[in-house]
């Protein structure tokens, strides 16, 4: 099957939605945990999370249009300048799922979702008690994508909570181990398992792809 620009502009809306959702293929899969000043506090779940950087340990996400609708994790990540994200375990991807529906301002999704809040660290934001990994960070910046109006938020890693059972001796997570999730679109969660892992890749140690006799 082939799509062109224009077979992509002219989609119906939901199933262009859908495809481009998940055309790119597995993100991660976490929950957004914030707190306004007067102590209501919220829980998004959010697929766009990216490294930026490890020293300054640096993450990214994409906020979707703010046009007319209020969202409650940014202006709250703005107003206190905290906030955490906590990874989705295969055991509540569900609640996980339901925090993104629209609950006025005045209701808490970790309430409506079952999930429970924990706070560590003197950190203002809450953490999910549930998750196996939970992080802490400090808002930096935000950059505006002028091409769609969305909006890249900065943050710095200030904290880490993690069983070290799913470290290696070099520090590499095992997401499997943890049973994190994996997003596909807006709609679908996946187990993780890993199926290899090689060293830093160095041009003169690469194995032989090419069939070519020496
Ligand atoms: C699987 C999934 C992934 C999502 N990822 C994002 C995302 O990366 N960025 C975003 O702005 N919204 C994302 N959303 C939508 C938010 O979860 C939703 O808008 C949420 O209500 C925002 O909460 P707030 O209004 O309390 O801030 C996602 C929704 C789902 C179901």
């Amino acid at each position: 099957m082939h799509f062109d620009f224009t077979d992509i502009r002219e989609m119906p809306k939901i199933q262009r939605l859908n495809l481009i959702n998940s055309i790119t293929g597995i993100k991660p899969g976490n929950l957004i945990g914030t707190k306004s000043n007067d102590g209501q506090s919220n829980l998004a779940v959010i697929s766009s999370i990216v490294h930026l950087g490890s020293n300054p340990a640096l993450l990214g996400f994409i906020l979707r249009p703010q046009i007319d609708v209020r969202r409650h994790t940014y202006e709250n990540i703005l107003s206190t300048g905290v906030y955490t994200i906590n990874h989705i375990h295969e055991d509540f991807i569900a609640q996980a799922h339901y925090t993104s529906a629209k609950f006025p301002a005045d209701v808490s999704e970790f309430k409506a979702c079952g999930l429970t809040e924990e706070y560590h660290n003197a950190c203002y934001a809450p953490f999910v008690k549930e998750s196996p990994v939970q992080i802490g960070m400090k808002y930096l910046e935000s950059m505006k994508i002028e091409a769609n109006n969305t909006v890249m938020v900065v943050g710095q890693i200030e904290h880490i909570h993690i069983d070290e059972h799913a470290l290696s001796k070099e520090n590499y997570v095992n997401l499997e181990t943890l049973k994190s999730v994996g997003i596909g679109g807006l709609n679908s969660y996946y187990r993780l398992s890993k199926i290899g892992e090689f060293p830093y890749a160095r041009p003169h140690e690469t194995p032989d792809f090419t069939n070519e006799k020496k």
